[in-house]
């Protein structure tokens, strides 16, 4: 088995040891407004607040060979060209090493006693990234070589720039100044603003123009200036704008130099645009430069990122005998959390940052991961997200971070929606204890004037629910629940038809989702324990009707959606049975065993083990528990897209790690440790063995990992952004480890086996700090609660 990294615990970074990982393993940069991906090559690029809207580095999708395009530095030493992270001119390295950490990226190149170390980081607040490059002779000559940089300009909108090149190829703008070059297409016009690549030295070339640099039919991997040892000096009029820097240097043996640059972004007021006509004003990127373009700016610069993420993993962290746990919970869940919520599932290298924006349902699952790391970010969310309903309750699928408006393309209708803001609300509330968000008032549909509280957003998402029961008093579907792929009012046969977005029958339906029911009992539970909560004191005569639509709810669960060995999945459009013992395929699904059993329906009555049971016995298999079984092998028109995958992969029997933790979670409810410890390790990354059959990065969760129908089970997809994030980390936190938030104060209640089961947590909740010693003795449904006192407490627990 071909290893290609480690983890590097005290240093919090991933360690890639050689360049050519079985798909590009990327990290992430910034936390705020300017984000970056970058991969261990240095491939990919970065924007301002959205990927589609404020795109500043081109991207090639579906480039062969992958990943091509960043930001690069090419050496030339002799007749020898090469770069730092080996890609693109592949030449091999002496020594090669990529270093992912927290929010920044080390890439160090060694060829013939030349070493090149580059980081790239964002600094935290700040619009730029930073690219610190330092050269080392190690050799025993002198060495004279020449460096260049390399960026590439994406015309801002990530979608036209792929598309309208009638007009792309004639807009390009650039500026050129001894600090920097500047890229300012459209500033002429509505834009306001334009990006830079600055650095600390005077250069002794520039290009602005792409084909003078690369040479027309040359690819990244042969630059025509780099291969002559020349710059062109262009200045790019449309076509394709660049930026490219070079440098002659030299070394004594043992000498160091060092350049920083800084690609940044500006946006300047309206009334400021210019400083002569057509002249951008540069006051904000000169400030940037001046700030990080010395060393001493970068150290302090980088010292704050440090300083940034020491903060925010010191709210969590646990000492356990299990290292693969330690490193997932003190570093890399609580990390990847924090990058969903940043990204949603926007742009990361399986999503292409043109297409979806934020998710209602994902937004308010990734609240999950990071209410106790940003509380401030995570109440602005909810506010944000809470905007783009609709007066009935209904809402927005996906809006737009640039604008906060709900996305017109995608539209609503997806009826598992609403009880997501619940979910979302009910974790920030319990978390910070600020009930006081329940009174900020939030528009509909972003309309002034329609502002009511979050408390009836609430209200109403509830009420969608009961509003739009079908005839076995169930949830109907809508478009889909939270599996976009099952739709069961779609029935297309148009290859050119969206299936998450096209109804062609509606009329009539009778299609109704046992995961929307579990989710509202779930939910309703969580809701009505707010309502009547002393902070709130809502009216008894409306909490009162909120446990009854819960108990109608449970009662017609029990009546109609159980199939004798497991929940069901849903009524189909005729009221035919889905997830269903009778069907020949697809006879038992995940979500509704998972939303079920943490709901406890039916638990008196031995429901939730023998759900358990069930997916113990049919979805489990070597790296997880699949989504369905027996995967369907053909289409099925009368459910839509989850029909369409091959057998194995996605919605059709893959292992869909985001709703693997439902399960666990209701095993942990049902006090079963020993299957909620392996469903959790065979999910969870670090525990990963095969790093060439997993494919994607070992430190991060992936949404799904092919199932053991698929060509190759065990090989992982769509690393980053996923809900698996929050969802194994309210898993493992709260349900493993059984650290839970209450209102008033932590419940200790851990489900982990004897053998793993003594381990100390530091926890920060609100002004308080614990440091708990847990003790697990195996008593079923041991729990010990610990009410809120701000201060430092140290406390030793048997359970
Ligand atoms: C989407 C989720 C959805 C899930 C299952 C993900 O790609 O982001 O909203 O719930 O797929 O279909």
């Amino acid at each position: 088995m071909t290893q290609f990294g480690h983890f590097d615990d005290a240093a919090r970074e991933y360690v890639i040891t050689r360049p050519d990982t079985p798909w590009p393993w990327i990290n992430y940069l910034g936390t705020r407004d300017f984000f970056s991906l970058i991969s261990n090559t240095a491939g990919g690029y970065c924007f301002c607040r959205d990927a589609k809207f404020r795109r500043i580095l081109r991207y090639r999708y579906n480039g062969v060979p992958m990943d091509a395009g960043g930001r690069y530095f090419y050496i030339k030493d002799g007749d020898t060209v090469w770069n730092p992270g080996w890609k693109p001119c592949k030449t091999p390295l002496d020594t090669y090493e990529c270093r992912h950490g927290m929010g920044y990226t080390r890439i160090v190149g060694e060829k013939a006693g030349l070493r090149a170390e580059v980081l790239f980081f964002v600094p935290p607040d700040a619009r730029c990234e930073i690219h610190r490059v330092k050269l080392t002779n190690t050799g025993k000559t002198p060495k004279r070589f020449q460096l260049w940089s390399f960026v590439e300009w994406c015309l801002w909108n990530a979608s036209t720039d792929m598309e309208n090149f009638q007009r792309n190829l004639s807009t390009g703008e650039v500026e050129i100044e001894p600090d920097a070059l500047y890229h300012k297409t459209e500033y002429r016009e509505r834009r306001d603003h334009y990006a830079f690549y600055g650095v600390n030295r005077p250069y002794d070339g520039f290009d602005t123009d792409r084909e003078t640099f690369m040479g027309m039919y040359n690819g990244f991997e042969a630059p025509q200036q780099v291969l002559s040892g020349t710059s062109g000096n262009t200045v790019a009029h449309g076509w394709s704008p660049i930026a490219s820097h070079r440098f002659d240097l030299e070394l004594a043996p043992g000498a160091s130099d060092e350049l920083i640059f800084v690609l940044g972004y500006v946006k300047n007021p309206q009334e400021a645009k210019f400083t002569a006509p057509g002249v951008i004003n540069k006051a904000q990127a000169r400030k940037m430069l001046q700030a990080y373009g010395t060393p001493a700016g970068a150290d302090i610069a980088f010292a704050t990122l440090k300083s940034y993420w020491d903060d925010i993993l010191s709210r969590f962290s646990v000492a356990s005998a299990v290292p693969e746990l330690d490193r997932t919970v003190n570093i890399w869940n609580q990390y990847q959390c924090m990058i969903t919520f940043f990204f949603s599932r926007s742009a990361s290298y399986f999503e292409s940052g043109i297409g979806r924006g934020m998710g209602f349902r994902d937004s308010n699952q990734d609240l999950a991961g990071i209410v106790h790391l940003i509380p401030a970010r995570a109440r602005q969310r909810i506010l944000d997200i809470a905007a783009t309903q609709f007066p009935d309750g209904g809402c927005y699928h996906q809006y737009q971070p640039l604008t906060k408006r709900g996305n017109n393309d995608i539209g609503g209708g997806f009826n598992d929606d609403p009880l997501w803001l619940i979910f979302g609300t009910v974790a920030y509330i319990k978390e910070t204890g600020d009930f006081g968000i329940l009174h900020e008032k939030v528009p509909f549909d972003n309309k002034p004037g329609t502002e009511v509280s979050l408390l009836e957003h609430l209200k109403i998402s509830f009420a969608h629910v009961t509003d739009n029961l079908g005839p076995h008093g169930l949830p109907l579907i809508g478009r889909a629940d939270w599996n976009d792929c099952l739709n069961l009012n779609c029935f297309s046969d148009n290859p050119d038809e969206s299936f998450q977005t096209t109804e062609n029958k509606t009329e009539g339906s009778k299609a109704e989702s046992l995961m929307i029911a579990g989710l509202f009992v779930a939910e309703g539970k969580d809701f009505a324990e707010l309502l009547a909560h002393p902070a709130v004191a809502a009216d008894p005569k409306y909490v009162a009707k909120v446990r009854s639509a819960v108990a109608a709810m449970e009662k017609a669960v029990k009546a109609h959606g159980w199939d004798g060995e497991w929940f069901l999945r849903a009524y189909g459009y005729y009221g035919d049975k889905i997830g269903s013992n009778e069907n020949e395929e697809g006879k038992i699904f995940i979500e509704s065993q998972g939303w079920c059993t943490m709901a406890r329906i039916g638990a008196d009555e031995g429901l939730c083990d023998k759900a358990l049971d069930a997916a113990v016995k049919h979805l489990e298999c070597e790296h997880g528990l699949v989504l369905n079984a027996p995967a369907y092998t053909r289409y099925i028109k009368d459910y839509g897209e989850i029909s369409s995958y091959p057998q194995g992969y996605k919605e059709n029997a893959g292992i869909f790690c985001h709703n693997n933790p439902w399960v666990i979670i209701g095993e942990a409810m049902a006090g079963r440790a020993d299957d909620v410890w392996r469903h959790y390790c065979k999910i969870t990354p670090a525990f990963t063995k095969d790093q060439s059959l997993r494919k994607v990065e070992p430190y991060v969760f992936c949404q799904m990992v092919a199932g053991r129908d698929a060509a190759r089970p065990g090989e992982g997809k769509n690393s980053w952004l996923t809900g698996t994030a929050a969802w194994t980390w309210k898993c493992v936190s709260e349900f493993i480890l059984g650290i839970k938030p209450q209102y008033d104060g932590l419940l200790i209640e851990p489900c982990i086996p004897v053998a793993y089961g003594t381990y100390k947590v530091h926890r920060r909740f609100r002004d308080a700090e614990y440091d708990l010693t847990i003790r697990c003795t195996g008593k079923p449904g041991a729990s010990h609660f610990i009410p809120y006192i701000p201060g430092h407490h140290t406390l030793d627990i048997e359970l």
